[in-house]
């Protein structure tokens, strides 16, 4: 593909865990398991493909708000395993990650694994996985507005985008959600002004790099204007 023409930034809702696992008569925790397998392997995809950065959304803060406690459970004992074995092996190979989202409120080892992944992530990698857990658009915002306030003055988009949870990182060009909704569910809110948008009915644990090469492909041949004429 035209190298020109592949997004910087993809962002990815990765939905559909839940009915893949139903439709398979497997608890709802393991369709989790098999999307966290497929989020690792999209993310080696997307670092080979040269695409510099890549948001998943594992968790919204609606999620933490309104799931089941066994289920949140069970996606906190995934972090935990594949931060310490996967996680660690991007790293390994130069990548970096980052953590967006509200990070307080989740248990004290979990907060402990995301931080120190964080930290031991590289300056300048060449590859950015930003993953986003107790995350909601609405709440980055609000956090972001406090932060100015309390800091005083006036803001403009330079330093109001610093103030959120991505700063530094530069706005998604490509949002991907599968699972066949057609909805944000408050993800990258701000961020996502001028994405392009890219649904697939396929459920999350089924959406192989063949699925995601699709999408670029698809991102390729539009036209942004940026409300040019
Ligand atoms: C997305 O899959 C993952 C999370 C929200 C944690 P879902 O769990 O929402 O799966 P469906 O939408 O119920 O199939
Ligand atoms: C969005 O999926 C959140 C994640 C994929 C982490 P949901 O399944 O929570 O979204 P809604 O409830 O269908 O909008
Ligand atoms: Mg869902």
């Amino acid at each position: 593909m035209d190298k020109g023409k592949l997004p910087l930034h993809v962002g990815v809702i990765m939905d559909g865990n839940g009915r893949w696992a139903k439709k398979r008569l497997m608890p709802r925790k393991l369709g989790h398991k098999y999307g966290m397998d497929r989020m690792i392997g999209l993310a080696e995809h997307a670092k080979k493909s040269g695409i510099k950065y890549l948001t998943v959304y594992v968790m919204s803060t609606e999620n933490l708000a309104r799931r089941p406690e066994d289920e949140i459970e069970g996606l906190f004992g995934l972090i935990r395993k594949y931060f310490t074995v996967n996680v660690k092996k991007l790293f390994d190979c130069g990548s970096g990650i980052k953590i967006i989202g509200d990070i307080s409120v989740l248990p004290k080892d979990v907060i402990k694994i995301l931080e120190d992944a964080e930290k031991a992530s590289p300056e300048k990698a060449e590859f950015t996985l930003v993953f986003a857990i107790n995350y909601g658009g609405r709440r980055e915002i609000i956090n972001a507005v406090n932060k100015a306030l309390l800091r005083g003055g006036s803001v403009d988009e330079n330093s109001f985008e610093a103030l959120l949870y991505t700063g530094g990182v530069p706005d998604p060009d490509l949002i991907i959600r599968t699972g066949g909704e057609m909805r944000l569910s408050n993800f990258l809110t701000y961020q996502s002004a001028y994405a392009e948008l890219y649904f697939s009915d396929v459920l999350f644990p089924d959406f192989s790099d063949a699925e995601f090469d699709k999408a670029l492909t698809d991102f390729a041949a539009r036209e942004r204007r940026f409300g040019r004429a």
